[in-house]
């Protein structure tokens, strides 16, 4: 595998790979990989020639600087589980190779900014859109991997393509669980022993949701997820909503797809997790 730091670099690599014919599949993360990121990377290695993987802790989506700096950077390890994996290219910047010094980046992506996530991150989608505008340019690739546990990410990102008509195909893979459960997340690593029972609230409150939807109505699912979600000990519960997979929007009879969504923090970690209900 090839580890690259500079733009520079990177795009000559892969300028040369796609004048040959080849195409490009891009996995962005913030690294500390888990099985979940590893399934995005063979999944680009199936539909793609050359794969990408970026490691890069976006300091502009974070809005919490202590979140910044406590988040798991094992590099070592990531590179391993990326040559085990097949990736070809790693490019691991510093800050400075991706952000020059004070810029402005607004990108009106209208009420999905605001929604969810949004809410409770001001600031967050500019950030993950202004760096992930900054890896498409540089990386081009045909196609790019992002999880379903980031569901509203995906979103975000994937207007931001329509708006700004980037030409790379968006490909959403599913999540990955521990076999208890547990949505797998870099910050998982930070969850004690008694965080990591309580966490299982979350993915087993998500499977009742999915069980009973059809039986019973939208409004009672959610009255009883909240209320499952806030009797656990430990586990604060920042939203449960079950919305319309496009808008966001609490679902309805014309919602043609329908996903449950909840953060919550569990002990000092702050989790989320969701589940495609139809
Ligand atoms: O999902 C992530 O890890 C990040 O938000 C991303 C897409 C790599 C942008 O920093």
């Amino acid at each position: 595998m090839k580890s690259l730091t500079t733009k520079q670099q990177l795009s000559q690599y892969l300028q040369a790979e796609r004048s040959t014919g080849a195409t490009i599949g891009f996995v962005p993360t913030m690294g500390a990989l888990h099985r979940g990121h590893i399934t995005l990377i063979e999944r680009a290695r199936q539909e793609c020639d050359i794969v990408v993987c970026s490691i890069f802790v976006n300091p502009t989506q974070f809005n919490d600087p202590k979140d910044l700096e406590k988040y798991p950077r094992p590099i070592e390890a990531d590179i391993e589980k990326l040559e085990q994996a097949g990736c070809d290219v790693l490019f691991n910047p510093p800050v400075n190779e991706m952000y020059a010094g004070n810029e402005q980046w607004h990108l009106e992506i209208g009420e999905l900014e605001h929604l969810l996530e949004g809410a409770f991150r001001p600031g967050h989608y500019q950030g993950v859109t202004q760096v992930v505008f900054k890896l498409f340019d540089i990386v081009k690739p045909d196609k790019a991997f992002f999880g379903q546990k980031d569901y509203q990410q995906f979103m975000v990102v994937n207007r931001m393509v329509e708006l700004l008509k980037l030409p790379v195909k968006l490909v959403m893979c599913p999540i990955e669980r521990e076999s208890d459960g547990l949505a797998m997340s870099s910050r998982n690593v930070h969850l004690t022993p008694a965080d990591r029972g309580h966490a299982l609230v979350l993915s087993r409150t998500l499977q009742q949701v999915k069980n009973e939807f059809g039986a019973a109505d939208i409004f009672t699912l959610k009255e009883q997820a909240v209320t499952a979600i806030n009797r656990e000990p430990g586990v604060e519960l920042d939203y449960f909503e079950i919305v319309d997979g496009v808008t966001l929007h609490v679902a309805d009879q014309n919602s043609k797809s329908v996903v449950a969504l909840v953060a919550a923090k569990v002990g000092n970690t702050r989790l989320i997790d969701n589940m495609i209900l139809r």
